[in-house]
């Protein structure tokens, strides 16, 4: 099932030499494997301190395992429940079938404690996806239950060396515990939950050696309940070159900033600076949040030049086989989120029934979709969809924020294009699968209802989800 960097790396230099580019062929149904959702430990070095944090994750580790695939091989797993509650596993961002798609009540029944499910996919699209539990999520990813899911392209970009990093957010009480309150009020009818130790596989500020002139490709991953990640590296030059796993024109890092919400995957190619000083320590670091720059991890130079000339700027991968939506025939649904602090929602539809917005709030119901709020999964998916939408039809999603946070906007099932912010077309289209939506934007996204099925579209801030803002469309 794994294939290293390494490999791709000889065979791109072998095909160079021999002047043929070849795609790799994809490998047959990978092997079963298991998969086994549990309680383990991590432990994190804070400064002085050593901080043991209980964890819930795919073989007890958090993150889970990365999973490797190529582009068109199929990921075959058997999922084991050990943890003291039901729970399933999304595949974020991949295309599967909708019974593959891991949403309890909607599209399977909950594996219960001591119960398995058998996860089997194609992975047609090629890039960086990540995989966790749609049961409980803002206290199951919370607790640390996720992992990484690496589909490698055909034509793997040429670089020396590949990092896959899962940003996480926990939250650090006076004592040196890590609280396990995922839920409260204020967090969620607010931006969410922060946290106030952000780890990088499970590490603090990891350091990492790297050979001067090496160019890495970062696969960088927001698995954290609410914040958003940007990137500064001074010092490094490097490319945006794919968001959510779809190939974009390569963007350089010191360019307008960009994004990486909660649930969203950024690639990125940097090149290790040559000619400074061995032992040199370049910052990773997260500044999104003025006054609160980050350091997500650090370089450290070391060992022997890797070439002394960089590497031309890296090409634009080839895109996924995603279809291209007909703008000319494709149809508008407005979708309208309301609600939150400061936001001025005063009644909606819970579970079909008008409620003010006092009783809502007593309900834990604090976001709208369209004047409505279902209360659990399985309301979903009992009670009428946002919309019932035909196979293979072009629809364009108008998402209008009326709230006072930003919301990061997953669809499940479907990769869209992001084709107008604020009524501006976007000349050069990029795909998504989680389009960060800021507070007061319009943002237009298109794609071809092609996946039959009833799929989820909710805010990636965990603690939004936990306070209603999701909801399900219907396809066919
Ligand atoms: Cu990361 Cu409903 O998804
Ligand atoms: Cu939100």
């Amino acid at each position: 099932m794994t294939i290293t960097r390494r490999k791709f790396l000889e065979a791109a230099t072998a095909t160079a030499v021999a002047g043929l580019v070849q795609p790799v062929l994809a490998q047959a149904a990978s092997p079963d494997k298991v998969l086994t959702a549990q309680t383990g430990q991590i432990e994190i070095r804070a400064g002085q301190k050593k901080l043991d944090i209980p964890v819930w994750g795919y073989g007890g580790a958090s993150p889970g395992e990365t999973l490797n695939v190529e582009q068109g091989g199929t990921v075959s797993l058997s999922l084991k429940n050990e943890l003291p509650e039901d729970t399933t596993i999304h595949w974020h961002g991949i295309r599967t079938p909708n019974n593959m798609d891991g949403v309890p009540g909607l599209t399977q029944k909950a594996v219960a404690t001591g119960g398995a499910f058998q996860y089997r996919f194609a992975c047609d699209d090629a890039g960086t996806y990540w995989y966790h539990p749609h049961a409980n999520s803002a206290e199951q990813i919370g607790r640390g239950l996720c992992g990484p899911l690496i589909v490698q392209e055909q034509r793997p970009l040429a670089v020396d060396r590949e990092l896959v990093w899962v940003v996480a957010d926990w939250q650090v009480t006076q004592d040196g515990q890590v609280s396990h309150a995922y839920s409260n009020m204020h967090d969620n009818s607010h931006a969410g939950r922060f946290g106030n130790l952000i780890t990088v596989n499970g590490q603090r500020r990891p350091l990492i050696d790297v050979q001067p002139g090496e160019r890495i490709r970062l696969r960088l991953i927001n698995a954290a309940a609410a914040r958003i990640l940007s990137l500064d590296i001074p010092g490094v030059s490097g490319w945006w070159i794919a968001l959510d796993g779809q190939p974009i024109e390569p963007r350089g890092l010191r360019g307008d900033p960009v994004y990486v919400p909660p649930g969203g995957r950024a690639d990125v190619v940097l090149d290790i600076p040559t000619g400074m000083d061995p032992g040199k320590i370049l910052e990773i670091a997260d500044a999104t949040y003025r006054k609160q720059r980050n350091t997500l991890a650090s370089f450290k130079l070391s060992g022997k030049q890797v070439r002394g000339t960089p590497l031309a700027a890296p090409q634009k991968l080839a895109d996924n086989p995603i279809s291209l939506p007909n703008l000319d025939g494709a149809e508008l649904k407005e979708i309208t989120f309301e609600g939150g602090a400061m936001g001025g929602l005063r009644s909606a539809l819970l579970d079909g029934e008008k409620l003010p917005i006092r009783q809502l709030a007593q309900r834990g119901a604090l976001w709208s979709t369209n004047g409505k709020i279902w209360s659990s999964l399985d309301e979903i998916a009992q009670q009428d969809k946002l919309f019932n939408l035909d196979t293979g039809k072009s629809y364009v999603f108008r998402l209008q924020n009326r709230t006072a946070f930003p919301h990061p906007i997953h669809m499940h099932g479907h990769t869209f294009q992001v084709i107008a912010v604020n009524g501006k077309k976007k000349s050069t289209p990029e795909w998504r699968d989680t389009v960060l939506v800021f507070p007061d934007e319009q943002v237009d996204i298109a794609f071809v209802a092609d996946n039959p099925g009833d799929w989820l579209i909710h805010c990636h801030v965990l603690g939004h989800v936990t306070a209603g803002m999701i909801a399900a469309v219907r396809v066919g």
